[in-house]
C-alpha cells in the first residue's frame, strides 16, 4: 500500500504548488492531491476540498485513500501534531510531528535549544511576567527585537527602535494579546546586524541532506523598504553562501541543533530550514521553520536535479544514507506578484490573465482561485514567475520575462529580486 507513488501536499500556496509541480515531472509519481490547493495546482493534481487546517479531514482522507507519502507545506498543520497524527493511521508522512514543529511553534523552545547547544544566535530572554521583561530590556542598547512566543502568521516580530518602542510592543503582545495566547510569552532579544540567508536541510532525523542557499525579500518596497510581508521574491544560490561558510553552518548549527532534538527524544523527519544571519562574528540563527519556506521553495526545486520523490520518502522514512542527490548547476529566481493593498489591505477577485508557457520558467500560483470567468485572486500573494538558468543573470531575466506574461488588476511586484546579489534594479 505504501509503495503506490502517490501524494497528498497538505496547503494550498505557491510553495504546494512548486512541490506538486515537481512531483509531476516525475513519470513514477501516478497520482498527485492537494488539500486544498489553489487554481494552479489543479493543472498538476486534484484539489481536495478540505483545509489544511482540517486535522480530522486529511487524517480521515488518508486513512481511506492511503497515499503514498503526505507532504505538509505549512507550519500550523504541523505545530498542531498532523505528522504524529498520519504516523499513527500507518501514513508516511515528510514532516516533523508536534515536538519537532515545536522549533517554529514556540521561539523560547528553539531559543532553550540553541543556548544549550552553545549554537550561536542572539542573546535574549523569555518572560512570561511583564516586569521581568521590563528589567531585562534595560540591559540590551537599541534596536531591540521582541517576538511573540508562538505562532503569529510571521507577523509576531517587533524591531523597536527605541527602549519606549519595545516596552509598547511588549504591553501589546502581553496584556493587549494583539496575537492571542502566541503573546502570553514574549521574547526580548538583541538586534543582529547583517545579510539573511535562507538555508533548507532536508533530514531524516541524523543525516541531512543541504538545499542550495536562498535569500527571500521581505519587504513590499524595493530597496527592502515599507511594510513586511510572507515573501514578495528569492533567489538560489546566494553568492554569500560559499562553500566554506555552508561548511560552518552544517558543524556549528546543523549537527548540533539535530543533536539537541534527538537528545530530547524527537525524531525530526522533513525539513530544518534555518533563518540565519551573516554577522561580522559569523552566522547565527535568527529562526529555526519545520517546513519549506515560501517563496523559496518556488527557486530552490528547479534547482533539484534528482526525483523529490526519493528525497522526501527517504527522510521520511528515517534513512537518507543511500541516496546519492544532485543539484542543478544554474539558478533560479522568483518575483511574487501581490494583490492591490497588499500587505495592508489586499483586495481580491480580480480576473488573472496568465499569457502562454515559456521555457525555463514556471508561474507557481499562490492566492488564486478558479472563478466564473477564470482564475482570480483570492490571496495577497497571488503569483510567484520563476525564471532559471544559468546564472542569476540569466534566472533574473526568465522571472522578469514570465512576469511580463501576467495581468491582473492593480498587481504590484518588485523590479529588485537579487539586488544583493547582482546589484543594480531591474529597469
Ligand atoms: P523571525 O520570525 O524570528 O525570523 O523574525 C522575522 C524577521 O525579523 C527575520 O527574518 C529578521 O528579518 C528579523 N529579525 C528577527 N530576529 C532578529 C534579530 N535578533 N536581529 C535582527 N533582525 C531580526
Ligand atoms: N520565506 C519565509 C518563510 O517561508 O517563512
Amino acid at each position: 500500500m505504501m509503495d503506490a507513488c502517490t501524494v497528498l501536499i497538505v496547503g494550498g500556496g505557491g510553495r504546494e504548488h512548486a512541490l506538486g509541480w515537481k512531483f509531476a515531472q516525475d513519470p513514477r509519481v501516478q497520482k498527485v492531491w492537494f488539500a486544498p490547493g489553489n487554481a494552479g495546482t489543479s493543472r498538476v493534481g486534484t484539489n481536495l476540498p478540505i483545509a489544511a487546517s482540517d486535522l480530522e479531514g486529511i487524517v480521515g482522507w488518508a486513512a481511506r485513500e492511503k497515499p503514498g507519502l503526505v507532504v505538509v507545506g505549512p507550519e500550523a498543520p504541523l505545530c498542531a501534531g498532523l505528522a504524529d497524527r498520519l504516523r499513527q493511521v500507518g501514513v508516511r508522512v515528510f514532516g516533523p510531528g508536534a515536538k519537532g514543529a515545536q522549533l517554529e511553534g514556540s521561539k523560547s523552545f528553539c531559543k532553550e535549544l540553541l543556548v544549550a547547544q552553545k549554537i550561536p544566535t542572539a542573546r535574549a530572554g523569555s518572560f512570561t511576567e511583564k516586569s521581568r521583561a521590563l528589567i531585562f530590556l534595560e540591559s540590551l542598547s537599541c534596536p531591540v527585537v521582541v517576538k511573540a512566543d508562538g505562532l503569529a502568521a510571521g507577523k509576531g516580530v517587533v524591531i523597536a527602535e527605541s527602549h519606549a518602542e519595545a516596552k509598547k510592543a511588549i504591553e501589546e503582545m502581553m496584556e493587549g494579546r494583539v496575537f492571542g495566547e502566541a503573546g502570553a510569552r514574549v521574547l526580548v532579544e538583541e538586534f543582529l546586524v547583517g545579510e539573511e540567508l535562507s538555508l533548507h536541510a532536508v533530514t531524516d532525523g541524523t543525516r541531512w541532506v543541504l538545499l542550495p542557499s536562498a535569500q527571500d525579500h521581505k519587504r513590499v518596497g524595493e530597496g527592502d523598504t515599507g511594510l513586511n510581508t510572507g515573501g514578495m521574491g528569492a533567489y538560489a544560490p546566494a553568492p554569500r553562501a560559499t562553500a566554506k561558510l555552508l561548511q560552518e553552518v552544517e558543524e556549528t548549527i546543523l549537527r548540533p541543533t539535530l543533536e539537541g532534538l534527538r537528545a530530547k527524544g524527537i525524531d525530526y523527519r522533513g525539513v530544518l530550514y534555518a533563518g540565519l544571519m551573516l554577522t561580522k562574528e559569523g552566522p547565527k540563527v535568527l529562526e529555526y521553520n519545520c517546513r519549506f519556506g515560501d517563496p523559496e521553495t518556488e527557486v530552490l526545486l528547479p534547482l533539484l536535479d534528482s526525483p523529490l520523490w526519493d528525497l522526501l520518502v527517504a527522510a521520511a522514512d528515517g534513512d537518507l544514507s543511500k541516496l546519492s542527490i544532485q543539484m542543478g548547476k544554474g539558478a533560479a529566481m522568483t518575483v511574487v506578484l501581490a494583490a492591490p493593498g497588499y500587505p495592508a489591505e489586499p483586495t481580491f477577485g480580480q480576473r488573472i490573465e496568465l499569457g502562454g508557457e515559456m521555457k525555463d520558467t514556471a508561474i507557481f500560483h499562490a492566492g488564486t482561485k478558479e472563478g466564473k470567468g477564470g482564475v482570480e485572486v483570492s490571496g495577497g500573494r497571488v503569483l510567484a514567475a520563476t525564471g532559471w538558468g544559468a546564472d542569476l543573470a540569466t534566472a533574473r531575466e526568465q522571472a522578469y520575462a514570465a512576469v511580463g506574461q501576467i495581468r491582473f488588476s492593480g498587481q504590484h511586484f518588485r523590479r529588485d529580486i537579487g539586488h544583493r546579489a547582482l546589484g543594480k534594479v531591474v529597469s
